[in-house]
Order: C-alpha cells, then structure tokens, then sequence
C-alpha cells in the first residue's frame, strides 16, 4: 500500500489549501453558532449562561477587537445602531486599553476574539471591566484566557481556523452579534416576538443563500487574474457595505499583497479619487436598495476614469451593464442580512488572488494567526 498523501493534505479535505476549505465551511460553521441558541423561534441564551440583567441595564455598547474580529464589531455596529437605535462604539483594542475609556456599568461590552488570545484585547478586555462594565466575549477557541476571563462567553462553534487569514470566524463573529442584537431587542422591548422571529429566520436564511453563492467560484476566479496584476485596488460601499468592504481590503492586503483601500463610496470624491485611474481594480458593493442609485452614481465617477469596476450587487437590479466590467450577483434577500454572502465572494476574491499570484496563502508573510505579543 501507498499511501500519496500527508496528514496535512487529508486535514485539507481535498482542497488545496486550509483557506478555502474554511471559506467553505462557513454554511456549517454559520449553523453550529446559530441553531443551538434559537429556542422557539427565537434568540436565546440560556444554555450559555447569559443573564438577561446584561441587556436590560446595556444604555450602550462598546466592542473591543482586533483585525478581523474589530471588523465584525463594526458590522455589528451598523446593524445593531440602524435596528435597535443604540450608540454602539467599535475600539481597536491596542488603542482602548492605553486610553481613558468613556464606559460605564451601563456599557454593555463585546470583546470579539477568534482565539481569544490577542494580548491587547486581553488587556483591553481587563481594563473594561476595571470600568465596571459587564463583558460578554465573543471567541472561538474553548477555555482560552478571553472566554475565562469574561463575565459571559458565547462560543462561535466555527471549529478550528488554520489559515492565518480568518474567514468562517468573521461570519460566525457576525452571526454572533446578530444573535447579541436580536436578544437585546427582544429584551428591551423593541422587538415584538414576531418581529424577533422573522429577523431570526432571515439570519437561517443566510445559510442556504451562502451556499449558492459558493457556486459561484469559477465566475470569481476570473476577477482574481485580473486584480493580481494590480499594485492597488480599492473596495467602495455605503451602509453595511462600506463596513464589509473594510474586511474585503484587510484580505486581499493580507494574503495577496496588493494594497487595496475601502472606502465610503461618497467619502471618494474627497481625495481618493485621485488614484483612481486606467485599469485600477474597484471593487464595488452595491446590496443596499436604500442607496443604490447613489452607489451607481459613484461607480460611474470611477468608471469614467477608467478604473475596472467588479460590481457585486443583489439580484438583478443592474439596469445599465456599462457600469461595470465584471458583475457578480448575490441571491435577493433583506439587505440587512446581506454582508453574510458578500462577505464570501470578497474572500474569495482575497483567496484566487493570491493563489494566481503562487503565494503561500495559509501563512501569509509577516502575520501570525494569534498575537499574544504586544
Ligand atoms: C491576527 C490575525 C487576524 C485576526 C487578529 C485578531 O492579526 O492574523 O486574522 O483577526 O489577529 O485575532 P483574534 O484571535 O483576537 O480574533
């Protein structure tokens, strides 16, 4: 018997590298964090220890994070202010924990961590609680210091991230605050339990709708061949966009090595236009109905300087075809629950790229999966 391939290659589960596998795991990963705290419908975290005291005293809250994590904060963010009218702070940990911080007891404090071990949100975290402030932990690695050392912990049941770039943690970090938001509008009074019931469907339907989108790899392949070629490239949103267009440009940065930029898309015309020119990659997120017409107005400020537009929209809105060289679809659904799905196809627009350029793409130079170092 001759056994061809390695451990690591069987841990792989066929595909070529730790990346993509997660990238499609994030269907399972989505539902292990979601469906064992939905009872009856509707969020709950009993089964987690999370006492309903937290959200019935939050006046405000406050994330601490790092990288990838802080990302998912700042989507949550946007989610959390537009449904339930709450001031919600997002902090990079490293800059919160030397600060005077603005928190209370009437903070309610979310530290986000994959693995629950980045030294500056530990400490960040510490500080928090120094406040006063109640600290539910959002982490993925069981036991470490983070979950110990919060006041609540909701696991993210992504299973083991390897890649060094975080992609299944990202989605499930969302979904985790979505769970948080949804809890604490229920609690508070501004969700009906009809209204907490449909939000949480809409969240379960993410998962089928990822799936789909995952079938649309090949279609996101060919843009990757054209962006390895650029020294730049810049992601443009508005909304919920522009906060998943953050996480967009952290990957591609991270694994591909092009610099890439996000920006607000009407923040644009305001200095970054200026970089704009022939065959610079623009990356633009259009899945927000509210703004449309205002998205396609910046797209074409950006095509009329010759800029490659890789449009990535919902359902079949786009009227004009002249306003993009590369269109890429995600299935319709509420716009509040769209990130989850673009969230996918900008990863693997981070993943092709760096493939196509022959890099490592699991262990990505200069960067550590956990940075327990200051
Ligand atoms: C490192 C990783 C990032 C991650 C960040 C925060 O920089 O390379 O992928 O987002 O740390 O890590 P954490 O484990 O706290 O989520």
């Amino acid at each position: 018997l001759e056994i061809t391939w390695d451990i690591t290659a069987a841990q792989k589960g066929g595909f070529p590298h730790f990346m993509l596998k997660e990238i499609y795991e994030q269907p399972e990963s989505l539902r292990n964090t979601i469906t064992p705290r939905i009872v009856n419908s509707l969020p709950d975290f009993t089964e987690d220890g999370i006492d309903d005291e937290v959200f019935k005293n939050c006046e405000n809250i406050t994330v601490i994070a790092c990288g990838t994590a802080m990302h998912a904060g700042i989507v949550g963010k946007a989610m959390i202010e537009s449904e339930l009218r709450i001031p919600v702070n997002v902090e990079i940990a490293s800059e919160f924990r030397y600060k005077e911080p603005l928190i209370n007891e009437k903070t309610l404090v979310i530290v986000t961590s994959q693995s629950g071990e980045t030294i500056d949100t530990l400490e960040a975290m510490r500080l928090a609680k120094r406040c006063g402030s109640k600290v539910i932990s959002i982490v993925n690695v069981k036991g470490s210091t983070i979950a110990r050392e919060s006041d609540y912990v909701l696991y993210t049941h992504a299973g083991p991230e390897i890649a060094v770039a975080s992609t299944k943690a990202y989605s499930v970090q969302m979904a985790a605050m979505y769970l948080i938001g949804c809890r604490l509008g229920l609690v508070k009074g501004i969700y009906s339990e009809e209204q907490a019931k449909e939000f949480i469907s809409k969240l379960l339907g993410t998962i089928p709708v990822i799936e789909e989108t995952l079938l649309q790899a090949d279609e996101v392949k060919t843009v990757a061949n054209y962006i390895k070629m650029a020294p730049d490239a810049f992601f443009i949103g508005r909304g919920m966009d522009y906060t998943l267009s953050l996480e967009g440009a952290l990957k591609l940065k991270e694994i591909s090595y092009v610099h890439a930029e996000a920006y607000a898309a009407g923040e644009l015309k305001h200095g970054t236009i200026a970089l704009i020119t022939e065959n610079v990659p623009v990356i633009a997120l259009a899945t927000q109905p509210a703004v449309y017409e205002k998205m396609v107005s910046n797209i074409r400020e950006v095509k009329a300087r010759g800029a490659y537009v890789i449009l990535i929209s919902m359902g079949d809105e786009v009227t004009d075809t002249q306003i993009c060289d590369k269109h890429i679809r995600i299935p319709k659904q509420d716009s509040l629950f769209t990130v989850f799905a673009a969230a996918v196809i900008l990863q693997l627009i981070a993943y092709y790229t760096s493939d196509a350029k022959g890099l490592d793409v699991d262990k990505p130079r200069n960067l550590a999966k956990s940075v327990t170092v200051e």
